[in-house]
């Protein structure tokens, strides 16, 4: 076999193996009730609708569907996302906005065209582990800030005392990355509050905010929340955010198809930096969804969405309620939409060691120490609620309070 790891880049020396995803394959055993996922349930996709869609591709593009594409993405797809994001009231026009290979290329371009060796991103503690692989990816850092209490956004004061000391010590952020809409893995929402204080933090700081929103539309219970990107939109208009979405949670993650919404001195960026990519996203899935999205029937697919997993997580928060031993240090969210919550529990569990019980015990989640770029926490768990059955989750929320109750006493 030969040997070339002297000879690898900065770059992949820096590129880590997802601990999630390694964990991922062997929790993904039949028998095993797993809340380790981040799918979305196969019950939400119009499978119909969309091979109407895929035959009439092959019946009348095929000449277009088949062959390369532009970087900037087809136009027919983007006519039809503009008009989904004017609906939520953003003006935009096709300046404004790139199709991507879904979020995940929008969080690696996004590193990409920003960050340097050494620079920091300000993110939240924890966050979405594809982002922070992808800053790792390109050598960066980042520099995390926890939640409030009352978990609805940074700890502004806290932020600025951060913020502050990286600058001392001579080091430079480069943009703010967050998800404040049913965040992955915490399940949390950003208050509108402090939405507003972090692009004041923003402006004053001139530093773009990601805006990650795949989960904004799952919404399922209390009032929606401007975007940031509104915030600024509707205030000062800046232009200091850039908004990725994602057609994975709102219809199907297999097309791998999303977008970014940001400044067109931002899209000649990114347009630039994505050539070296993927030349153009999958032309046929681009055609496919603007085909199926002609149709008007994404809204109606996202309101079952909702109904769905509002149903799912009310079970499982009875189950919780039910399963869960006694101890003011065991503490859930209680998300308002998207895939996840994040239980914790007393400092002297390790999720980690704990999921080799749970999953003696044939139930699976992922261990929060995870989501941490640095400094891991070793106390929490995040569990989706999207992916099993109703049944599943009584069954296995029941499993994992055998497993806890096992380690608390084993302490
Ligand atoms: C917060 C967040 N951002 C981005 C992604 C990547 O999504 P996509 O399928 O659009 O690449 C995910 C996937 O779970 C996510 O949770």
């Amino acid at each position: 076999m030969p040997d070339f790891s002297s000879l690898l880049s900065l770059n992949a020396k820096n590129m880590k193996a997802s601990a999630i995803r390694e964990m991922l394959k062997f929790t993904q055993k039949p028998d095993i009730i797993s809340f380790a996922g981040g799918l979305p349930s196969p019950d939400t996709f119009p499978v119909d609708d969309l091979k109407t869609a895929a035959n009439a591709v092959f019946d009348q593009q095929w000449k277009k569907a088949l062959n390369y594409g532009t970087t900037e993405g087809d136009n027919t797809l983007k006519e039809e996302l503009l008009k989904f994001e004017r609906d939520e009231g953003a003006k935009i026009e096709g300046k404004n906005l790139l199709i991507v290979s879904a979020s995940q290329q929008g969080l690696d371009i996004t590193a990409k065209i920003f960050l340097d060796p050494g620079d920091y991103v300000i993110a939240e503690r924890p966050s979405y582990l594809g982002a922070l692989q992808a800053i790792q990816s390109y050598c960066g850092k980042v520099l995390g800030v926890e939640l409030t209490r009352e978990q609805d956004g940074f700890d502004m004061d806290l932020l600025e005392k951060r913020f502050a000391e990286l600058q001392k010590q001579g080091k430079k952020a480069k943009y703010i990355y967050i998800i404040p809409d049913f965040q992955n893995p915490g399940g949390y929402c950003w208050s509108l509050e402090k939405r507003k204080a972090l692009l004041e933090f923003s402006y004053k700081n001139n530093l773009p905010i990601v805006e990650d929103s795949p989960y904004r539309e799952i919404r399922f219970m209390g009032e929606p929340i401007p975007s940031i990107y509104l915030l600024d939109q509707e205030g000062a208009n800046r232009g200091n955010v850039i908004s990725l979405k994602t057609f994975s949670k709102i219809l199907t993650p297999g097309a791998r198809v999303g977008w970014i919404v940001a400044d067109e001195s931002l899209i000649s960026k990114f347009v630039i930096a994505k050539q070296s990519m993927d030349l153009c996203t999958n032309v046929f899935a681009q055609c496919w969804l603007a085909e199926y999205m002609k149709t008007g029937k994404i809204h109606k697919v996202i309101e079952a969405t909702q109904k769905i997993y509002c149903e799912k997580r009310n079970r499982m928060m009875d189950a919780l309620e039910k399963y869960m031993p006694k101890n003011p240090d065991i503490q859930w969210t209680k998300p308002e939409g998207g895939l996840f919550l994040w239980l914790s529990l007393p400092k002297s569990i390790d999720t980690d060691k704990l999921l080799l019980t749970a999953v003696e015990k044939k139930v699976a989640f992922v261990a929060g120490s995870g989501f941490y770029f640095d400094n891991p926490e070793h106390n929490s768990m995040r569990i989706n609620f999207s992916f099993p059955t109703t049944e599943q989750i009584d069954e296995g929320i029941k499993r994992l309070g055998e497993a806890i109750k096992d380690a608390l006493q084993k302490v």
